[in-house]
């Protein structure tokens, strides 16, 4: 293989040497690498802790809705997980909110300190208000820590003369409860619907949760986000409904296991292990001892992809069919259709 010498760019100084340079000097500089100063940290309800950073200059104004992914060392390792922005594109702040569930999570609840600079990366997603004409009626459907992008959303919404604004959140303990009702207090177009539910009484959406406020859903375009049941149900109805093209979802989680999924033998090649999987091939691995490296589990980050060797398998999010050999696969969102061998 001969190299082309005019494509030869000689590289004099090294980004990570430049960073660290900059770093010297003050620790939130960056070359090109986006970092952020933690501001403040607050408690909020649903054991929800709400971040507060201060991105440096290599960072771009995010849209509303939209997420970051964040990094923390833990005990020597690099974890990085996506967290939505709740505040919105006029915020010079990048405000996240996480639900205190595991390792990232627990970390910016307990262990995170105001003034440490962590990595950030810029703005991402496509959950946005973007292509949508302020005539149109909206209804945002939030569950849990779902409500996250939803306050930016909300709020730009608002700022942007959307008329008829509906919001439906289930929560045990919905965190931002005071903000959401003072915004309907003062926007008389913002209706705000909050089903407060129990562990021993959880709430089941269905098509009779619209008609209770109101809402035809063929006559809105729906924001959702929310736990994987929620999700399930809103996306069955409005399938069934015709309606799925005036859906725009978040997910925070991959679709649930099917538990009536067929399991089939699963080699990882590397390291000479083999499992049965059945449904979600990381779940699968992962149940087996396996630990394959994962950020988003949810097919963004690109830290799980593999190559399989052979094998069929579906993409669980796009329902998309790989059964070609040596093809790159994301293993947080796929399902093996026969036996497979992975280079892992
Ligand atoms: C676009 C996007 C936006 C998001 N926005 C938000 C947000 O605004 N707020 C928010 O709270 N979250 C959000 N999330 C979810 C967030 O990225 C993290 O997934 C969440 O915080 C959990 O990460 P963790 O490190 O705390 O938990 P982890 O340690 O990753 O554990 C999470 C779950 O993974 C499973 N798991 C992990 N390791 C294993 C193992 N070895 N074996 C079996 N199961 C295992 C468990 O079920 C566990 O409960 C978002 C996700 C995406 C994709
Ligand atoms: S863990 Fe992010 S793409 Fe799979």
């Amino acid at each position: 293989m001969s190299a082309n010498v005019s494509e030869y760019k000689v590289t004099w100084v090294k980004e990570e040497f430049v960073d660290f340079l900059l770093e010297k000097i003050n620790p939130l500089l960056g070359y090109k690498s986006v970092k952020a100063k933690v501001i403040s940290i607050k408690k909020l309800a649903d054991s929800m802790v709400e971040v507060t950073l201060k991105p440096n200059r290599n960072y771009q104004k995010h849209a509303a809705g939209q997420f970051v992914f964040v990094t923390i060392e833990y005990k020597g390792v690099l974890h990085q997980r996506a967290y939505s922005i709740v505040s919105g594109s006029d915020d010079r702040y990048v405000v996240i909110a996480a639900k205190e569930q595991g390792l990232v999570s627990g970390y910016l609840a307990n262990d995170l300190k105001v003034g440490q600079i962590i990595p950030i990366t810029l703005p991402q997603g496509d959950f946005t208000l973007s292509g949508v004409s302020p005539s149109q009626p909206l209804l945002f459907i939030a569950g849990g820590s779902g409500i996250t992008p939803m306050q930016g959303l909300i709020k730009e919404a608002l700022d942007k003369g959307f008329k008829d604004i509906t919001m439906l959140y289930y929560s045990r303990d919905p965190a931002y409860r005071e903000d959401l009702e003072a915004l309907a207090h003062l926007h008389p177009e913002f209706k705000l619907h909050i089903v407060v539910d129990s562990e021993a009484k959880p709430a089941r959406f269905n098509e009779k949760s619209l008609t209770d406020i109101g809402v035809d859903l063929n006559q809105v375009h729906t924001f959702l986000c929310g736990a994987p049941g929620l999700m399930k149900a809103v996306n069955e109805l409005w399938d069934k409904k015709g309606a799925s093209d005036k859906l725009t979802q978040e997910r925070f989680l991959a679709p649930e296991a099917d538990e009536n999924a067929e399991s089939f033998p699963v080699l990882f090649r590397q390291k000479q292990k083999e499992f049965e999987s059945q449904g979600n091939l990381l779940a699968s691995a992962e149940a087996a001892g396996l630990k394959p490296a994962f950020g988003c589990r949810m097919g963004v980050c690109n830290t799980c992809v593999c190559e399989k060797v052979s094998g069929k398998v579906r993409n669980q999010l796009t329902g998309k069919i790989s059964d070609q050999q040596g093809e790159q696969i994301k293993l947080c969102i796929s399902e093996a259709l026969s036996p497979l061998v992975i280079d892992a």
